[in-house]
């Protein structure tokens, strides 16, 4: 049951959850939610999770839950989603860096744990085919959380993406850096390239949260949700999973779905 204040609508035709919480707050508790259950329900999970700013608040309230011992963090084996092609960790750029910083530090996922997607080895494209099968050996994902740019991409998974590709070498849209350009001095400075988990191993995972929050999301969520799968729209592509697929989302961001 979804709590107070919130909407539960399975969407029957493609069996797939969505959960609509007043805010974002809200939405970053039911996000919280689903982390913590995996992670008390499967010790030793495997699971990713995404940066940006949607994720901010569910990374707050997972923290909060770890200091004052209500969850704990210590055998989940964390696998990164995405990062910029050559970024160092300490790199200011860096998204892995900003998730230790934001989450893996505070929740003291012990360093042995993490796995880092290769964003800077010499040869990315065998780190990538490596990276995937270290996945597979940690029983594959229990859980990957995604978010969704405005674009449709999941990860950095682009239009034209499909939907059993693997880690790799991407090139980014322009949509996508002009959405990350807050985070450089200047659009040069905005890398071109990234390395991404896969939608296939994605898709794999045996359940998947799809967070989305605001209203600059809405129609690209109306179309990932109930306009043709396609790899035009990296995110549709989420539906195949049928049940194992939950959306977590606030009230701005589902504006636009007729189901809703
Ligand atoms: C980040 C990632 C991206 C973001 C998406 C939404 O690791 O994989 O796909 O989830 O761009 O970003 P925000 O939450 O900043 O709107």
């Amino acid at each position: 049951m979804a709590r107070r204040g919130n909407i539960e609508q399975p969407q029957t035709a493609d069996r797939f959850t969505v959960r609509v919480a007043v805010d974002y707050d809200g939405m970053s508790q039911l996000a919280a939610d689903a982390v913590t259950d995996t992670v008390q329900s499967h010790r030793g999970a495997a699971l990713t999770l995404p940066t940006g700013e949607t994720p901010r608040g569910m990374y707050q309230e997972l923290v909060s839950r770890i200091s004052v011992g209500r969850l704990d963090f210590s055998t989940v084996q964390f696998f990164c989603l995405d990062d910029y092609l050559g970024k160092e960790i300490t790199d200011e750029a860096s998204l892995t860096g900003w998730l230790q910083e934001v989450f893996l530090q505070p929740a003291h996922v012990p360093p042995t744990n993490i796995h880092f997607i290769p964003a800077t080895d010499p040869d990315p494209h065998s780190a990538a085919a490596r990276y995937d099968r270290d996945i597979q050996h940690a029983g594959g994902l229990e859980l990957a959380v995604v978010g969704i740019g405005l674009n449709g991409h999941v990860g950095f998974n682009e239009p034209g993406s499909a939907p059993d590709s693997r880690t790799r070498v991407v090139d980014l849209t322009s949509v996508s850096r002009e959405q990350n350009a807050a985070y450089f001095d200047g659009e040069q400075a905005i890398p071109e390239r990234a390395i991404t988990m896969g939608l296939g191993t994605i898709l794999e995972a045996r359940r998947i949260v799809l967070i989305v929050s605001g209203s600059s999301k809405a129609e690209i969520l109306r179309l990932a949700l109930e306009g043709p799968i396609t790899s035009d729209i990296p995110a549709s592509h989420l539906r195949s999973a049928g049940s194992r697929l939950a959306v977590i989302a606030d009230a701005d961001a589902v504006l636009k779905l007729s189901r809703i």
